[in-house]
């Protein structure tokens, strides 16, 4: 015995499960590298849209590096950098590849001692091997290194990006926050990271766009669903319920483009690395929320014969969007990897909701199964229409 929504809902669920099979999203961890290059470490760097997998020989003092950055322009350089003596720029022993005159891909080490012109040098570490490939707008800097301090676990880092090079010349790059905050330290044994001094935009740019679609396409829009499903059983409830409805989805939308516009923003900031499932579900939403909004306009009364079909639709798209909010907090967990506590609190309030519904829904059954016994004797059941009768008797 299911309602139609019911029927739907379970078949979105089924096809949208077939649709997002587990995918790539293009973070660190999900970055893999030619050669069988394996690392036991890596991060999202806090600026340039940079990432460092690295593993570390302790007993060697070998440390081998995949850096990956995107240039400002294909003819542009990408640059790794320890500094043993400062936490900037000056005394950086670093590490640069760009295109080599004869088109391949190149890395010169360069003991940075001043602002001035740079010139290839010997520097603090030893280079046992390096080379770097460009692809997708993305070098991917490689380099095994070995530290001259035995026993040093935590380096100073410093990155960076350039547009050009003139005359085999690295020229300066350019010094926009993202430029200056692209240092930090980072613990070769623990795997961590940490950004530099000086706050960091782009982090609290992601948070603020993980927080507002967490809430909105994650928890308001669900529970507005939950409202419209399970409030409307019960007499006393109307209109209460409607008004709620929309209340809680209006609001849910009113957030949500502003996350949705956060996002934007930041995939355009984001070179070279495009989320694309993140980025696709996310316009889908956009889409299916907007149309949801203009249709509240366009509701036909509740007696009008294509009520019943606006009902179809309405429903769908809700359910389509309260599955597709899920699917994408969680994507956009993957791609953000905020601390495992936030990810759980999400599971959790997921849980919870997804067990008042539960027990809504039981409630739901009863009290319709009790109205239609009393009716049975004057209308024969059929669970198509009689679900939508109930709807069409309750609906405002
Ligand atoms: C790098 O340059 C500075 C300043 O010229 C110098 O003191 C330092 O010894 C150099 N480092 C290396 C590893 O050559």
């Amino acid at each position: 015995m299911a309602s139609s929504s019911q029927l739907l809902a379970s078949f979105l669920l089924l096809t949208s499960l077939s649709l997002f099979s587990p995918s790539q999203s293009a973070t660190c961890t999900s970055q893999t590298f030619t050669g069988n290059r394996l690392y036991t470490f890596c991060n999202d760097l806090p600026s340039l849209n940079s990432y460092l997998h690295w593993a570390y020989d302790s007993a060697q003092s070998t440390l081998s590096i995949a850096f990956v950055a995107a240039p400002p322009s294909p003819d542009g350089w990408v640059s790794w950098a320890i500094n043993p003596t400062a936490t900037g720029m000056v005394g950086s022993q670093a590490l640069i590849a760009f295109r080599d005159p004869r088109g391949g891909m190149t890395v010169k080490t360069y003991n940075v001692s001043t602002y001035g012109p740079l010139t290839e040098s010997k520097v603090w570490y030893e280079v046992k091997e390096s080379s770097a490939e460009f692809s997708g707008g993305v070098i991917r800097l490689f380099a095994t290194i070995v530290l001259p301090e035995k026993g040093r676990t935590t380096v100073n880092q410093v990155w960076q990006v350039g547009p050009s090079i003139t005359g085999g010349v690295p020229d300066k790059h350019e010094f926009q926050p993202e430029n200056l905050n692209s240092k930090g330290s980072l613990d070769l044994l623990r795997g961590q990271s940490t950004a530099g001094a000086g706050g960091n935009s782009r982090t609290k740019k992601r948070n603020i766009h993980g927080v507002l679609n967490v809430v909105s396409w994650g928890i308001m829009f669900p529970i507005g669903i939950i409202i419209a499903r399970y409030l409307r059983t019960f007499p006393s409830a109307d209109p209460a319920w409607f008004y709620l409805h929309v209340f809680c989805q209006v609001s849910a939308y009113a957030i949500g483009v502003a996350g949705w516009g956060t996002g934007l923003k930041l995939g355009s900031q984001s070179k070279g690395i495009t989320y694309s499932n993140h980025r696709n579900i996310g316009i889908a939403l956009f889409a299916l929320a907007t149309v949801q909004i203009f249709a509240l306009l366009l509701r036909p009364k509740k007696d009008h014969k294509y009520r019943f079909y606006w009902n179809i639709y309405h429903h769908g798209f809700g359910y389509t969007i309260i599955i597709l909010g899920i699917i994408n907090v969680f994507k956009g967990f993957d791609i953000l990897k905020p601390e495992a506590k936030w990810r759980n609190a999400y599971i959790i309030v997921i849980a919870v909701l997804g067990g008042i519904a539960l027990l809504l829904e039981a409630i739901t059954w009863i009290v319709v199964l009790r109205r239609k016994k009393s009716s049975e004797s004057t209308k024969p059941y059929d669970g198509f229409n009689n679900g939508h009768s109930r709807q069409e008797r309750l609906a405002p």
